[in-house]
């Protein structure tokens, strides 16, 4: 089928490139011209395990191109995504400027043939409808500017803008750090919408992947397709996000309480994880959830409860208990050190995840600014982040270009994101290299054994 992606971040590209890869025809359209020439060139501007790879055969296989000009990819797609940013507001609000920018857009140049226009971008319950008005507005905009045929006044002789399009919510689900493999290994697909041409047409695209055809364990039944109205779907999504945010407050309230009266939290989660009502994942301790995503989808819905009416005591208490979480490292750094101005701290990991290069709201960023007010010097090694520009965006850190350059001359280590290959540096060494051999693993990542046979003094979050 014939597909228009608008936005190439996280989301647009990998649907783009996952789509071209499963067979599809795709346009990727995005306004940031650096973006559109790297990916012309075959390099994704993002960092995510699989992407340049299938980005690169779809490219060599004619089946992914990539443009500014938003017009081109409206009249090659039948499916057209939005799937801009919607970061938020200082008010907890989604800013929905990206996509009403595109929405408008999309008007602008819909002409011809039926298309079903999709909202891929997490969006405030009730925008599929607000797209389409956005959609029909921007038709009406450029019906005013059309000269009549022939020439003169009369209405009549204008020329009419023919487009039939539907909206469809189809929100996402994937993992950053490894979007490809969800992408191609979905729990679900949710599409939310009233028109059964438009679910149809989606159900199609998405066939290959439903059938499992590229999926890790093919002998499994098709992935579960959930049709709802368009509000439903909207809020599937930030109930999912809500649920998991609201999973790892939870345990890292119980990990507070562990480390008080003596319990090992690892064992508490193993313990309760074993219940096939709770589940194992999203039971990992540590300093609290970040990223581009919880804090402001969980932010979105409190936002969107308020306005109608409705104070969502729980969802604030996730968020309070994670705001606390985040400085947990800094009390536990101070109970070590004491008094932490004039100290060295270095911090294992910048990203708010391992296996990206997003530092959105990562909780690094929090703990920065934390030591530095109190007087630390802060340094840290990321794989990715010391390896690339995103270092020149930060401030009050030195990025160091080795674990073992950060390691010399820190009284206290914190390990903040919990990148596989941090299990096995050289701890030895490094605690040689250190003021004061003291690591606090904020990610209850690290084996507390070794790492005291390492020299360390280990300090674990409810452990
Ligand atoms: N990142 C995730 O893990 C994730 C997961 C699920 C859902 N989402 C949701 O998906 C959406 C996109 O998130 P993301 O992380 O991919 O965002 P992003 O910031 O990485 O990418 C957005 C892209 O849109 C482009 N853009 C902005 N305005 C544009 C315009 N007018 N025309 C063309 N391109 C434009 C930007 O240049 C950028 O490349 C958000 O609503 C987010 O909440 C994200």
């Amino acid at each position: 089928m014939r597909v228009c992606v608008i936005g190439t971040g996280y989301v647009g590209l990998v649907t783009g490139a996952c789509l071209a890869h499963i067979g599809h025809d795709v346009i990727c359209v995005d306004n940031n011209e650096e973006k559109v020439k790297l990916m012309k060139a075959g390099q994704s501007p993002i960092f995510e395990p699989g992407l340049s790879e299938i980005m690169q055969a779809a490219i060599q296989a004619g089946r992914i191109e990539f443009t500014t000009d938003l017009g081109a990819g409206v009249s090659h797609g039948e499916i057209l995504f939005i799937a801009v940013g919607t970061p938020p507001l200082p008010t907890g609000e989604s800013d929905t400027r990206y996509v009403e920018a595109v929405a408008r857009g999309i008007g602008a140049h819909l002409n011809g043939g039926y298309k079903v226009i999709v909202n891929k971008s997490t969006v405030p319950i009730g925008s599929g409808d607000w797209v389409r008005m956005i959609v029909l507005d921007g038709i009406a905009e450029r019906q005013k500017t059309l000269v009549p045929v022939g020439g003169g006044r009369a209405q009549e002789n204008l020329p009419e803008i023919t487009a039939e399009f539907d909206v469809i919510s189809n929100p996402e689900f994937l993992r950053e750090g490894s979007a490809v493999y969800d992408t191609f290994n979905p729990d679900r697909i949710v599409l939310g919408g009233n028109s059964p041409r438009a679910i149809a047409m989606m159900q199609e695209l998405y066939a290959p992947i439903i059938e499992r055809r590229y999926a890790e364990d093919k002998s499994l039944p098709p992935v579960p397709v959930l049709v709802t109205d368009l509000s439903s779907a909207e809020m599937i999504k930030y109930a999912a996000n809500a649920f998991l945010a609201t999973k790892i407050s939870f345990i890292n309230e119980v990990a507070n309480i562990c480390d008080r009266v003596g319990a090992d939290v690892t064992q508490v989660a193993k313990g309760i994880g074993l219940d096939s009502r709770i589940g194992n994942k999203f039971l990992n301790a540590g300093i609290g959830w970040g990223g581009s995503c919880f804090p402001k989808d969980i932010a979105a819905l409190i936002h969107t409860a308020d306005d109608y009416g409705y104070e969502a005591q729980l969802l604030k208490s996730a968020v309070s208990v994670n705001q606390r979480q985040r400085l947990i490292a800094v009390e536990k750094l101070q109970h070590a050190l004491k008094i932490l101005k004039g100290k060295t701290i270095g911090l294992l990991g910048l990203t708010f995840k391992p296996d990206t290069d997003d530092m959105r709201d990562a909780p690094a960023l929090t703990l920065i600014e934390h030591l530095n007010r109190l007087g630390a010097k802060v340094k840290a090694y990321d794989p990715i982040v010391s390896q690339s520009g995103l270092r020149d965006g930060l401030t009050g850190v030195l990025v160091e270009t080795d674990p073992e350059r950060l390691a010399d001359g820190c009284d206290a280590l914190v390990l903040v994101t919990e990148w596989q290959q941090f299990q096995n540096l050289d701890y030895p060494q490094m605690a040689k290299l250190m003021n004061h051999a003291v690591i606090v693993d904020g990610r209850n990542f690290l084996d507390p054994e070794k790492m005291v046979r390492a020299g360390f003094q280990y300090i674990g979050v409810g452990r």
